[in-house]
């Protein structure tokens, strides 16, 4: 195990992040948010009784913000696998009240992360029937078919979903939404030129002009959760089908994206990084978080490989990820620069409920570490 810090006193290293955190009606009682992952253990869009159970546990174990797996909005085409759960329908919003109301009695924040796939079907599992996927120009990928070209009734359709999922969300007593925006599904397949080869006002040769279906959405969401309502955008420049691709080649082509976003109603960027120590553009250390904030104005959220010595994708492939807790010295002083104002743990917390309090209490041997088949096991980890 390749912990460093032995003999280093994690909990007086971490103290910053404990501070609390507020904008508009999230109110989190620290820095550190669980991240969004999706574990596939909602038969037929519901989720059951361990999933609270699941969601709770890290709430007690220190987590000042929950932010759920993907789940599905309101329409038939919003996911492509049965057991990935909707934020729609009386079952499934039932389900949805009990994790809620686990995580608020843990004292936690409770955010739902909406997802909709747009034209990739789920890699996990491929042969799940699903309705016809929509995109929006037929492609999943550069080379990649997926989904329909929607149409202008397909993308106000779309958007009205998100707008019911979220104001069920805000009704129910979340404490903010997530709109998935990140790794090449439904709105980054619009900000991508690869995906993205639309002529009408959703489309267009620079990255401003293939906002417009975000920006949309993000205002429809807006009209239904009100002014007071915290709506984080999260997104990312890497996409499952290419790693390296950047939508944004510099701060000017970041400020172009965000912006528009921002007039539409975002409240908080959630920035996803495979690993946070690296620099977003050349000649500044700051990563993709940093520039958001820097540009954007708005608290962002940093994330990726915090305590872990492998990035996600590697372990998508196979191996143990130990715990790797050197980083997290840099991590404090990126908070202390102002370049972040919450942080996502992903993977440490999927095996270990308990990671934060036990890293703290110095129990690094205690730690339960990551591999590939900890996010197919069900709720195994509490
Ligand atoms: C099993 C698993 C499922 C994931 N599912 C989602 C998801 O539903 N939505 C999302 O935005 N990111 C998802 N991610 C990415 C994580 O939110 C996070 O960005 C990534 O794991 C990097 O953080 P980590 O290195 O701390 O694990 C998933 C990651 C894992 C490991």
């Amino acid at each position: 195990m390749s912990a460093n810090n032995h003999g280093r006193d994690l909990a007086a290293l971490l103290e910053p992040l404990h501070q609390p955190f507020a904008c508009k009606s999230l109110r989190a009682s620290n820095r550190f948010c669980m991240a969004p992952m999706s574990r596939y253990f909602a038969p037929g869009g519901v989720l059951p009784p361990e999933g609270a159970e699941y969601y709770r546990r890290r709430a007690a174990a220190g987590i000042g913000t929950i932010i759920t797996e993907g789940t599905g909005v309101a329409i038939d085409h919003t996911v492509a696998a049965t057991t990935v759960p909707i934020f729609d329908g009386e079952e499934a919003l039932a389900g949805w009240q009990r994790a809620i109301d686990a995580v608020h009695g843990e004292g936690g924040a409770f955010v739902p992360q909406l997802w909709h796939v747009g034209g990739c079907e789920d890699f996990n599992y491929p042969d799940d029937p699903h309705a016809p996927l929509v995109s929006p120009s037929g492609f999943a990928g550069p080379d990649v078919p997926g989904g329909r070209a929607m149409s202008d009734e397909d993308i106000a359709d779309t958007a009205a979903a998100f707008a019911k999922s979220a104001a069920h969300a805000k009704r129910m007593g979340c404490d903010a939404i997530e709109l998935h925006g990140a790794h090449g599904y439904i709105f980054d397949q619009f900000f991508w030129d690869a995906t993205n080869r639309r002529t009408d006002r959703y489309g267009g040769p620079d990255i401003a002009a293939r906002t417009a279906f975000a920006a949309e959405v993000i205002a429809r969401c807006r009209e239904a959760v009100g002014e007071d309502f915290a709506i984080i955008f999260r997104l990312s420049q890497w996409k499952t089908y290419d790693y390296e691709v950047k939508l944004a080649r510099d701060p000017t082509e970041l400020q172009s994206w965000l912006a528009p976003l921002i007039d539409a109603g975002v409240d908080i960027f959630h920035a996803s990084q495979r690993r946070f120590w690296e620099p977003e553009f050349e000649g500044d250390a700051r990563n993709l978080a940093g520039w958001v904030k820097a540009v954007s104005g708005k608290p962002v959220i940093t994330v990726g490989s915090i305590g872990m010595d492998r990035d996600l994708m590697e372990d998508f492939v196979e191996g143990i990820s130990s715990p790797l807790l050197n980083r997290l010295d840099e991590l404090v002083a990126m908070y202390e620069r102002g370049e972040f104002d919450l942080v996502a743990l992903g993977r440490v917390l999927l095996a270990d409920p308990d990671w934060l309090e036990k890293i703290e209490a110095g129990r690094i041997a205690d730690l339960t570490p990551y591999d590939r088949s900890t996010a197919l096991k069900q709720y195994e980890h509490g």
